[in-house]
């Protein structure tokens, strides 16, 4: 069978190293090919080479067996390959449907026309979408699901989904991965991303695994299982370090009352919810998207806009706090970890350095007053090396960074403001098997360490593995508490639906 598609002795170097190295890689008609590798390994950059984005350094991209030179991502689309990105690509002020029409010069200003078109399309999908909505009033789960309505309208023959499902609950995945197998029968070809290996495992013909840039190995997936793809992503068996988190441990008992959320309403997302938060402890907050979880933790850290606030209190180790912006929250102590890295985590052109360093002077934790170039680069080395960011130094812009250890950078510049309550958004989201570990035992310590620590999560293992104590949050409100040790997934999932 003559390959779609083939990337044929790839290499793409940046500044003179190489982010992909003389890589060959096919794809089949039809078949679903998983790209794994730890963060860093040079997938999106393979990828970017087959989509238009980048252009290779050397190497040649072919496409049903003959050689194509794709300039832009639009020309891409043209010979019918579309990338749902990692980070992404949407224009936030325009709405759903005009995102989706975007390219389409006949449609897109008719709105009336779109709207309707919209509607039926995204239900077609069975995506809970309203094509009115602007997109920067979407969660990161509906953006991803409207990335990815893009590629279908496009009637794309190859699809590139970079992380698809980092952002998507267990009811939208499933019906994620149903449209992958629908995809796949109507003979459009996949390339699948992801660091959840099982669902790598699950829905792909072929695995190829990548490693600092290099092939490594690919084969059929049910010649794979989840210790092999390990071993051949980090070059050595990392099981043991893996199974040894999921050992048993000893809940931590709740500290004092850190914070404290009485009836707390806003719009129709979060309605008359109560909860608590001690400091010593992990507390859980388990929902699907939509449940009002980082809206309600918005409000409390004073980035939602006030506007939006309009009842309830809240209050910090009892004394009641009302946070307009977060500059003050942060005073307090209160760091909010953002779900949503491109937006709001951090500024895309500085360096590294200058980002955690900007963390810790919102902190209030320089010795001078301004910039101390000194200063910055001793902090930043440190969190860099605490955190494994993968970078050539501090100097890198952030953008330059794999996504994963973009989100690690997020990480250390919320730490770095030696913060009282922590509310980490989906913490590990698009990081590696590997840095999960490493962002969960930092987790730990800091509650360890006596401060309060929130993590809301929609992948169910982690908040099991890490919560002392879970809250599940269902139409804007909690509506459930478990002790950590003591329940499921099933109890908290049922908890989280019905
Ligand atoms: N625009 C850029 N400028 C400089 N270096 C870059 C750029 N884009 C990527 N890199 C580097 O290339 C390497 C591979 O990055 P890539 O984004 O392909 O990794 P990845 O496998 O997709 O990782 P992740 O799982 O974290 O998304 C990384 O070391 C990264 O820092
Ligand atoms: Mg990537």
């Amino acid at each position: 069978m003559t390959p779609l598609l083939e990337l044929r002795n790839g290499t793409k170097e940046y500044r003179g190293i190489p982010a992909v190295k003389d890589v060959t890689f096919t794809l089949y008609p039809g078949e679903v090919h998983a790209l794994l590798g730890e963060n860093g390994a040079g997938k999106s950059t393979l990828t970017k080479m087959l989509a238009g984005v980048v252009e290779p350094t050397a190497g040649e991209v072919w496409m049903d067996g003959k050689k194509v030179e794709l300039k832009t991502p639009s020309e891409a689309l043209k010979s019918g390959i579309a990338m749902v990105y990692q980070e992404t690509s949407l224009v936030p002020s325009l709405t759903v449907a005009q995102n989706l029409y975007l390219t389409d010069d006949k449609h897109f200003h008719r709105l009336r026309g779109i709207y309707i078109a919209g509607q039926q399309f995204l239900q077609s999908l069975n995506f809970h979408v309203d094509p009115t909505a602007l997109v920067s009033s979407l969660g990161a789960g509906q953006k991803q699901m409207v990335e990815i309505a893009r590629a279908v309208h496009h009637n794309a023959r190859v699809i590139i989904f970079d992380e698809p499902t980092s952002t998507l609950t267990p009811e939208e995945k499933y019906q994620f991965f149903s449209l992958i197998d629908r995809l796949r029968k109507n003979n459009v070809s996949i390339i699948f991303i992801s660091h959840a290996l099982e669902e790598a495992l699950q829905i792909s013909d072929r695995i190829t695994v990548m490693r600092d840039g290099e092939h490594v190995i690919t084969d059929d997936t049910s010649n794979f299982d989840r210790d092999k793809i390990i071993s051949a992503m980090v070059g050595r068996s990392l099981s043991d370090e893996l199974h040894g988190t999921h050992k048993e441990r000893k809940v931590r008992r709740a500290g004092e009352k850190v914070l404290s959320v009485q009836n707390l309403s806003m719009q129709n997302i979060v309605r008359n919810t109560s909860f608590s938060v001690f400091s010593g402890q992990i507390t859980g907050i388990f929902g699907l998207i939509g449940s009002g979880r980082t809206e309600a933790a918005k409000v409390v850290a004073g980035v939602m806009k006030r506007n939006l606030f309009h009842g309830g209190q809240v209050r910090l180790n009892g004394k009641p706090v009302r946070y307009r912006v977060p500059r003050p929250a942060v005073r307090d102590g209160i760091i909010y970890v953002t779900e949503d890295r491109k937006t709001e985590g951090f500024f895309e052109t500085m360096s590294i350095s200058e980002n955690i360093y900007l963390g810790a002077l919102a902190g209030g934790q320089t010795s001078a007053r301004g910039v101390n170039m000194r200063e910055m680069k001793t902090i930043a080395e440190k969190w860099i090396k605490a955190l494994s960011v993968r970078a050539i130094n501090g100097d890198a812009s952030v953008i330059e960074l794999s996504g994963g250890n973009q989100q690690k950078v997020v990480i250390a510049k919320a730490l770095v403001q030696k913060p009282k309550l922590v509310i980490f958004d989906e913490p590990t989201r698009g990081v590696d098997v590997g840095a999960i570990v490493e962002i969960h035992h930092l987790i730990d310590r800091l509650a360890d360490e006596g401060i309060a620590v929130m993590v809301i999560s929609s992948y169910l293992p982690e908040i099991l593995q890490l919560s002392d104590r879970i809250l599940v949050c269902r139409q804007g409100r909690i509506v459930e508490e478990f002790a950590g040790q003591k329940t499921d997934e099933e109890t908290i999932m049922y908890a989280a639906v019905h």
